[in-house]
């Protein structure tokens, strides 16, 4: 039987790299072994990726040699940063920047970097619509990874630039849960407006990641966005209300009361929503759903998510 093919996943015990961890291991004669990557070979997650059958292998972003070790002999390599860690632009880049040149030196055939859009390419700092962030960004969560893409194709790495989508995800754990109002009602409070937020589950962006590097060649060059559905706030409030069996009310939120909610990183995700909201048509034709599904088939629409984990989302 032929070798199988490596691919060493940073993040591994996150919810993009976990899910194709899980992807890979679950397909045992796709032709793929998974090399789980993280800086503590010990955790319980860790111990459980190795006990489902992953090699384990310890590296840090910021330490270039650890990764050019942890990318030796593996065929493919799926690149993530965690921005909220530290959320520092500047250290997302420079752990990019770690990457490409790891995956350079390995020798690595395929690279799926997840990736977002550098939304100053649409606003540039100048444009007042929305505030500049710590001097050089709109959205710094974004923008630092669209710059980041430079890394890959300056040192001619191949790579697919993976655009991701919303995490459903964070209804459950990123504090966007509805809302028990005043007036005793359930409300989710999303600042989108009439329009459509594309989103996706987390563990469906590892699959889709997973497809890629099925394709392999095909999609070596390209950039591919992901996501699982398109709804409105409206529409995912009654999809909610629908999964939790009481009524959920969508209240558009201003963006400018968004941004000053005082939370960390409130100013970044009001700046966030609104690219999403001001050019729709871009981001949501940069992530089709067909095309996302022709990758990973078991792609979760919002309101298959809601059934799914409604016992998981916190109201309040
Ligand atoms: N939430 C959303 O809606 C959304 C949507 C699109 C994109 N994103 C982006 O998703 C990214 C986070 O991905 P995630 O949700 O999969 O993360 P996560 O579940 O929070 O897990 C973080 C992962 O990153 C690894 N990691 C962090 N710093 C590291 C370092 N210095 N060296 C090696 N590994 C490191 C951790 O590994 P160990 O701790 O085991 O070392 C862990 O596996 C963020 O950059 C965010 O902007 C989020």
């Amino acid at each position: 039987m032929a070798e199988k093919k490596i691919i060493a996943v940073v993040g591994a015990t996150g919810a993009q790299g976990g899910g194709l961890v899980r992807a890979i291991l679950g397909d045992p004669s796709g032709g793929f072994a998974a090399r789980a990557i993280t800086r503590n070979a010990n955790s319980d997650k860790a111990k459980a990726l190795a006990a489902a059958g992953a090699e384990v292998v310890e590296a840090n972003l910021d330490d270039a040699e650890s990764l050019k070790r942890a990318f030796r002999g593996a065929h493919g390599a799926y690149c993530v940063t965690n921005f909220w860690e530290h959320s520092s632009p500047e250290k997302e880049l420079a752990q990019a920047k770690n990457m490409a040149e790891a995956a350079k030196a390995a020798g690595v055939k395929h690279v799926v970097w997840s990736t977002l859009e550098d939304t100053r390419k649409q606003v540039p700092l100048s444009d007042p619509r929305m505030p500049t962030i710590k001097e050089k960004y709109k959205v710094p969560h974004f923008d630092g990874k669209g710059e980041a893409d430079r890394f890959f194709r300056e040192l001619g790495v191949p790579t697919t630039f993976l655009l991701t989508s919303f995490y459903w995800d964070n209804l459950i754990y990123f504090g966007m849960q509805p809302k028990k109002g005043e007036d005793g009602k359930i409300y989710l409070h999303l600042p989108m407006g009439e329009k459509r937020l594309p989103g996706i589950a987390a563990e469906d962006i590892g699959r889709s990641a997973y497809g890629l590097f099925r394709k392999g060649d095909a999609v070596i060059g390209k950039t591919v966005g992901i996501a699982g559905d398109h709804p409105t706030g409206g529409e995912m409030a009654a999809a909610l209300g629908k999964a939790l069996g009481r009524e959920v009310i969508y209240n558009a939120v201003p963006f400018d009361v968004y941004r000053s909610l005082g939370f960390p990183g409130a100013d970044d995700l009001g700046n966030m929503f609104q690219f999403k909201h001001d050019f729709q048509e871009l981001f949501c034709g940069a992530r089709s759903v067909e095309k996302t599904r022709e990758l990973n088939p078991s792609l979760l629409s919002f309101s298959a998510w809601a059934v799914k984990n409604k016992d998981r989302i916190p109201i309040g």
